[in-house]
């Protein structure tokens, strides 16, 4: 199987990576990337072939995947680069957020499409992916497919396109809302005094443990936010200021607007 990568930015790098990483080899990878200095740069850290567009000619054979991590503005033009490439039996896995399988099957001609939502942790091996197969996309093409997700990280089939927007509000977006919540804690650290650096470290390290015993124990998260929240205790002060603000509420909202603005670039 060869497995062709078009526009290897942050995240096709992430899975340039992790592809390599779970087995993969150089020679099974083509990277398709427009920038020059990427090319150089990807050309020595993986040894695998590295062009600015497609040769001419190129086809892709039955068992090949062609994953497209280009940004969506991008996505018509580039598409409309690609005539002939596409075997009818190969897959082709979109990575890019708000470009539905219809659209793509259009752009493509091409009916075997898997639409994915991978997030930051494809850097790492730890993405939540969620994706959604087509129709035309078989359990025999969903095992090759799922083989790539899982060298990501972890991966979720959702049996409707709509649903992706939804992963894209939670598992996309999500990292930000752990990291503004994490800044929030770190900046009182440092108003009473705590230095810097070991802010962040103890913030960092209390986020890790609780996330950590979280997967180990099989609590739900509420069920681990109970049992560390005495009755009149600090962390029972921290929470009633929360939810008596409006707190639970306001995080709702915001995880709907990221799903709404997901709805929007889909248009
Ligand atoms: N970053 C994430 O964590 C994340 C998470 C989930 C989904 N996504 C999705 O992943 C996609 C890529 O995001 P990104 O952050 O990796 O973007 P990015 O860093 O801009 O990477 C895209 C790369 O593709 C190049 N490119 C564009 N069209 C090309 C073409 N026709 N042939 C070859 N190379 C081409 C771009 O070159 P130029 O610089 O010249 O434009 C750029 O280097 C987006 O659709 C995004 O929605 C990203």
């Amino acid at each position: 199987m060869r497995i062709v990568v078009v526009g290897v930015g942050n995240l096709g790098l992430a899975i340039v990576r992790s592809l390599l990483n779970s087995g993969r080899t150089s020679d099974e990878l083509l990277l398709v990337e427009r920038n020059p200095n990427d090319r150089r740069t990807l050309e020595e850290l993986f040894q695998c072939e590295v062009v600015g567009e497609l040769p001419q000619g190129t086809r892709l054979d039955a068992g090949d995947v062609f994953i497209l991590a280009i940004k969506p503005q991008d996505a018509e033009a580039s598409c409309a680069a690609f005539p002939g490439v596409l075997h009818p039996g190969s897959l082709v896995l979109s990575v890019m957020a708000g470009v539905s399988t219809t659209r793509l099957s259009q752009w493509l001609d091409h009916a075997k499409i898997i639409r994915a939502m991978p997030n930051l942790g494809a850097s790492i091996n730890e993405s939540a992916t969620a994706y959604f197969p087509t129709t035309d996309v078989t359990e025999q093409d969903l095992e090759r497919i799922q083989r790539i997700i899982t060298a990501l990280g972890k991966g979720w089939r959702v049996d409707k396109e709509s649903l992706i927007d939804v992963a894209t509000a939670v598992a996309g977006s999500g990292p930000a809302y752990v990291c503004w919540l994490a800044e929030q804690v770190e900046k009182v650290a440092l108003e009473f005094g705590i230095s810097p650096e070991d802010a962040h470290a103890i913030v960092l390290q209390t986020f890790r443990g609780a996330l950590l015993y979280l997967e180990h124990s099989k609590l739900s998260f509420a069920e681990l936010r109970e049992r560390v929240t005495s009755p009149h205790g600090t962390t029972a002060a921290a929470l009633s200021v929360l939810q008596d603000s409006g707190g639970d509420v306001v995080v709702r909202d915001a995880v709907r607007a990221a799903f709404r603005r997901a709805q929007e670039l889909g248009k």
